[in-house]
């Protein structure tokens, strides 16, 4: 009997988690395809997918989830089995600034997304085999906690912020194309990531980078804001086995009780960056308290045991090793800093092109 080789059709990939997705899955299986439709906002980051230009089985796209008659195309012409989005615009601060563009992604593509896997797989009202739909999302969706207790699946929806409330209603809709429908889809709810190829917007990278240039390291509020931090690798073999095993319909949330406060972060930043570059610079004084974040959730807390139970997905690597390899690879990838920071970074779509020319 001939096996099909499978098909994913992943969106947001030149972004930090689908980069590290797409790694992940080209390491993991030999007889794969995933087509990559990427917008290449601020975020999008061709050059973390330099190592694997002309692999066959990774066809990148340049274009957007909104875009409907691309979707479509994209559908029709690679039949994928797999329909996995990850594209988003990702920071809470940037959506107190701008939440308009937060509703355009988040929200109106993931219902485009929805609408045109619809079209493609339902027949009458038997859908075609094998085909699923997976929305990344988030455990920010959940709201915050107080000092006890942890999100569960079945926590009831409570976003604050313009950014998780237009990633709990993208949820919604995807609940909505289940329950109506009858779509095949799973939804995961991921605590803070970590790693290689994080955008320095985000905690962790730009702490790093500060530090190292003995720029000031700006600590919202009292810095006790406590989230659940998770290395970007488990997250992938967690949405991996999702799209492999996940029951129809169901909602995994993935963590891996590892929750520091915000300020412990910082510190262990400083801590490791001094001793490792023997930098007495790199110390304390460089932490200046700053005004607080609106709206800020003071603590994120995942009960993963969900996840654990029906599939057996489990955390393989610990904070105090994870943040080791992630300073280390930001160290020995200065350069990829470098050319993010000073936008460099964004030519290269248009280099790569024009010399295909
Ligand atoms: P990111 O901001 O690093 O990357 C987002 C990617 O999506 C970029 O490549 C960007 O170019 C692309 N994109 C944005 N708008 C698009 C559009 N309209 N059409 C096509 N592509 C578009 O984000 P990330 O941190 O990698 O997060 C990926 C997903 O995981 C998001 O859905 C996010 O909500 C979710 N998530 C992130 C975390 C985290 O800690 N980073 C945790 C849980 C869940
Ligand atoms: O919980 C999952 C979420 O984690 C994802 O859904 C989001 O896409 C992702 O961006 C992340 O959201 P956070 O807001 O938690 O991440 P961020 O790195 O922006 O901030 C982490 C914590 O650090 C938060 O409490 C705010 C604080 N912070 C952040 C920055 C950038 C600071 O104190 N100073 C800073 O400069």
């Amino acid at each position: 009997m001939e096996i099909k080789m499978k098909t994913y059709l992943c969106t947001g990939c030149a972004g930090f988690i689908g980069t590290s997705f797409v790694h992940y899955l080209l390491k993991k299986h030999d007889d794969i395809r995933i087509v990559n439709l990427d917008a290449l906002t601020y975020a999008g980051n061709l050059e973390n997918l330099k190592d694997i230009e002309g692999d066959e089985r990774h066809i990148f796209v340049h274009g957007n989830i909104c875009d409907e008659e691309l979707v479509r195309k994209l559908i029709r012409e690679y039949d994928p089995d797999y329909i996995i989005n990850f594209a988003a615009e990702s920071h809470v601060d940037r959506s107190i600034a701008n939440p308009e563009i937060f509703v355009n992604t988040n929200v109106l593509g993931t219902v485009n997304l929805l609408q045109r896997a619809k079209e493609a797989w339902l027949d009458g009202r038997e859908w075609k085999k094998g085909k699923k739909y997976i929305q990344v999302s988030t455990d920010e969706v959940y709201g915050a906690l107080g000092p006890d207790g942890f999100f569960t699946e079945t926590t009831p929806v409570n976003p604050h912020s313009p950014y998780s409330s237009s990633k709990a209603s993208a949820d919604h809709f995807v609940k909505a194309f289940h329950d109506t429908y009858g779509m095949p889809i799973n939804i995961t709810r991921c605590s803070n990531n970590y790693g290689m190829w994080q955008f320095p917007e985000k905690l962790i990278p730009l702490m790093i980078n500060n530090a190292k240039n003995h720029k000031s390291l700006p600590v919202y509020g009292d810095g006790m804001q406590v989230r659940d931090w998770l290395f970007v690798e488990d997250h992938c073999k967690a949405v991996d086995m999702v799209a492999e095993g996940g029951k129809d319909g169901e909602v995994y949330n993935v963590g891996g009780h590892n929750e520091r406060p915000n300020i412990f972060i910082v510190k262990t930043i400083i801590g490791q960056l001094s001793e490792r570059l023997n930098d007495p610079e790199i110390n304390e004084g460089l932490i200046k308290h700053v005004e607080d974040r609106l709206g800020h959730d003071r603590r994120y807390g995942i009960d993963p045991s969900k996840i654990k139970a029906d599939l057996g997905w489990y955390p393989e690597t610990t904070f105090e090793v994870g943040i080791v390899k992630t300073i280390d690879w930001y160290l020995e990838n200065q350069e990829w800093m470098d050319r993010v920071t000073s936008g460099e970074y964004q030519k290269y779509y248009e280099e790569m092109y024009r010399n295909r020319k």
